[in-house]
């Protein structure tokens, strides 16, 4: 039996996940995504092309791989259509290499109307949800009246679709919402049409299957684990586990057979919705961050909060998700900072100082505690492992000892190729 690798967040998403399972896709042979749904955006980048994956995992631009939306995800037919209709000039093999399990939740038009009502019912406390109908969809499984993809080959769908959908209008009548249900219930029936058309599977017999034949396996993340419902900064979260122990639950696989757990990081800080954010920098150098990262949402196009990088809630990720190596990203987006800063612990209310996570972090103001690394100053262009400046090295180093993960992969721009390798592992994934 061979092990699934799992690669996932570890601050609050867009890390850059969707870039490094593309740039490993060539060492697995399936990829698969284990949690949440349409919320995620996932960016990858070659041939001078950017693509976004909402849905469907990052592996499918690679001929070989196969790419398996697992039990834990909550799949948007409407969303899955329009990715497939982008997709389509590439001529990829979409119909043969993408498996999903019957066991997928599906996000109903309904949810996302719901999603919407009960934002704008928090007033000034909202959560900044990508409206995506995620919270609704999640609830509905939890609270067993959910419908799941393999249902919509049962000749009562329709029926089954309708009492449901009665429940949830029956809930936005209580609210200010306006919409269009026939038409939501048009685009929701030609996407199922759709959606009928592919590999509709038991995944996890499937992905058993493969590892007991050997098969290489990557379970790729979405958001990230500041944003999971039992260890994130709640309420300010999203409704699935983003830990390694979602990869177990949302795709049907034994702890026992967990490989690698890659634990994927910016060199800084962002976030993106609301929430506490102990770094975030709401000055000057806090919009430089953006403006030289990009820092804009790949799904909702929401500027994203940044700030300095924050070790008390790595340390908890890491600890949470038992990562093995760290994989650093968008290194080149801190070239101008002549300084670096290191959030190396919390100031608490009472003037100690923790470089644990504090269970009040919502309602008490916690201050970060920096140390200052001085910065590279030059560009990362076109470096490679035994050319990176010194300055980059000592922040790399200093973050392996505070960590004790080794940092394997550093990444200095959104292409795949502007990848820098420090493990062998890695550099047998370029080559195929
Ligand atoms: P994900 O959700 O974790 O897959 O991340 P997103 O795709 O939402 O956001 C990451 C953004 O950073 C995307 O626009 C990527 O193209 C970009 N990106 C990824 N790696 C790098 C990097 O090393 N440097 C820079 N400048 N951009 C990067
Ligand atoms: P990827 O996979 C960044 C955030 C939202 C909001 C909160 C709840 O691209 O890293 P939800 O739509 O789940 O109800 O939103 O979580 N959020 C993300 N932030 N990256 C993501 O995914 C996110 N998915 C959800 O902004 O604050
Ligand atoms: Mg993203």
């Amino acid at each position: 039996m061979s092990k699934v690798d799992v690669l996932l967040g570890l601050q609050w998403g867009d890390e850059g996940k969707g870039k490094i399972v593309d740039v490993m896709a060539p060492r697995y042979d399936v990829v698969a995504r284990f949690q949440g749904g349409p919320n995620a955006g996932h960016t990858l980048e070659f041939d001078g092309i950017k693509h976004v994956l909402h849905q469907i995992p990052s592996g499918i631009f690679r001929e070989t791989t196969k790419n398996v939306i697992g039990n834990g995800v909550v799949l948007d037919p409407i969303v899955f259509r329009a990715e497939l209709e982008k997709l389509q000039k590439y001529n990829l093999n979409v119909h043969e290499n993408l498996f999903i399990s019957k066991k997928a939740t599906l996000i109903l038009p309904s949810h996302k109307l719901l999603d919407m009502a009960y934002e704008k019912s928090k007033g000034d406390n909202k959560i900044g949800s990508t409206l995506k109908g995620i919270g609704p969809a999640y609830q509905d499984k939890v609270g067993r009246q959910g419908l799941r993809v393999g249902d919509i080959l049962a000749d009562n769908f329709k029926e089954r679709f309708k009492t449901l959908t009665a429940i949830h209008l029956r809930i936005l009548d209580d609210h200010d919402i306006t919409y269009d249900w026939d038409d939501l219930e048009k685009q929701f029936f030609d996407s199922v049409t759709l959606l009928k058309e592919f590999k509709l599977i038991e995944s996890e017999y499937f992905l058993n299957r493969e590892l007991k034949n050997g098969s290489t396996m990557l379970a790729e993340g979405a958001q990230g684990s500041l944003l999971d419902i039992d260890f994130g900064s709640y309420p300010f979260v999203t409704s699935s586990s983003t830990v390694t122990a979602g990869a177990c639950t949302g795709l049907g696989i034994a702890p026992r057979y967990i490989g690698e757990v890659f634990g994927i990081f910016k060199a800084y800080s962002t976030r993106v919705g609301s929430g506490p954010f102990p770094t975030e920098l709401q000055d000057e150098e806090g919009e430089r961050m953006r403006r030289q990262g990009n820092e804009f949402g790949s799904t909702t196009g929401r500027p994203r909060r940044c700030g300095w990088i924050d070790l008390p809630s790595l340390k908890y990720s890491i600890m949470i998700n038992g990562v093995t190596q760290l994989l650093m990203m968008k290194a080149d987006v801190l070239d101008v900072f002549p300084v670096i800063k290191v959030c190396t612990g919390y100031r608490l209310k009472d003037g100690s100082v923790t470089d644990m996570l504090p269970f009040e972090l919502v309602h008490e103001k916690i201050t970060p505690v920096y140390q200052e690394l001085r910065g590279w100053n030059c560009s990362l262009a076109g470096v490679s492992e035994n050319d990176l400046p010194p300055a980059l090295n000592e922040y790399i180093s200093f973050l392996e000892k505070a960590l004790s993960v080794p940092i394997t992969l550093i990444s200095t721009g959104p292409d795949r190729k502007e990848t820098v390798y420090r493990h062998p592992f890695f550099k047998q994934a370029v080559a195929g």
